[in-house]
């Protein structure tokens, strides 16, 4: 199973993916968590996604695919994209690197612009495996620290109101014309977002299957 996670930023995607990809079986791709821990490792590709992502813009297409493509190239499993692919270019590349039938299905998750912006401003990440909690919907069993591996939980540099706005605005302009690409060809799958977190799950699980 190929799939992939569409979007707003605060919709619910890293959230989902990780609970998916464990109930499926699958390896969870994260291009905004691969970005993250190339800029902590300090590498060439860590600095250059710094710059475009502390702006809320998006990363060249060329850098992000290259660096999508070689990860599913590492996998020889089914895997769950999360943040990718976020313009046509990207969705187009995707499909033709997975032969004539591209990927399986997109799940959209359906949000509305005042609760992206509610979830995103009280949003917390770890530091190591980067699983996102909320400080009200979804906060962590011992304050401060990650349930999955006992990381220290921080607030991402872009999920200040200006960036995140900016987010927002970008993926209205270039990613939110992903949904008519899957419709047309028959793979969209959509979901409302905003019900409880195992809620969610349990939806996109019932589409699936
Ligand atoms: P990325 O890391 O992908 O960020 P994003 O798309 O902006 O999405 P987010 O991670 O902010 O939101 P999410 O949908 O994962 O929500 P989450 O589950 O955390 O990308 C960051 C940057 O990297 C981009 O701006 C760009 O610069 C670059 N980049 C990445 N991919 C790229 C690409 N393909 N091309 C070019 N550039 C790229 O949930 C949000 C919050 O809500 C959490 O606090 C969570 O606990 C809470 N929550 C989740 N579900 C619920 C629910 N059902 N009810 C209540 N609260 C909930
Ligand atoms: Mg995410």
């Amino acid at each position: 199973m190929r799939l992939i996670l569409l979007g707003a930023p605060g919709s619910g995607k890293g959230t989902q993916a990780e609970r998916l990809a464990e109930a499926k079986g699958l390896v969870h791709i994260s291009s905004g968590d691969l970005f993250r821990k190339a800029e902590k490792e300090g590498t060439e590709l860590g600095k250059l996604a710094k710059s475009y992502m502390e702006k809320g813009l998006l990363v060249p297409d060329e850098v992000t695919i290259k660096m999508i493509l070689e990860r599913i190239s590492e996998i020889d499993q089914g895997f769950m994209l999360d943040g990718f692919p976020r313009t046509l270019e990207q969705a187009q590349a995707l499909d033709k690197a997975l032969n004539k039938d591209g990927i399986d299905k997109a799940i959209y998750i359906d949000v509305s612009r005042e609760e992206l912006l509610r979830r995103l401003s009280g949003r917390w990440i770890c530091k190591q495996c980067q699983a996102p909690y909320h400080m009200v919907s979804s906060p962590p069993k011992i304050a401060g620290r990650c349930d999955v591996c006992g990381g220290e939980l921080y607030q991402r540099a872009d999920d200040t109101r200006e960036t995140a706005q900016k987010r927002l605005e970008v993926y209205f302009e270039q990613t939110a014309p992903l949904i008519d690409y899957y419709k047309e060809s028959g793979r969209l799958l959509e979901v409302e977002g905003e019900r409880s977190i195992e809620e969610v799950k349990e939806n996109i699980l019932k589409l699936l299957s």
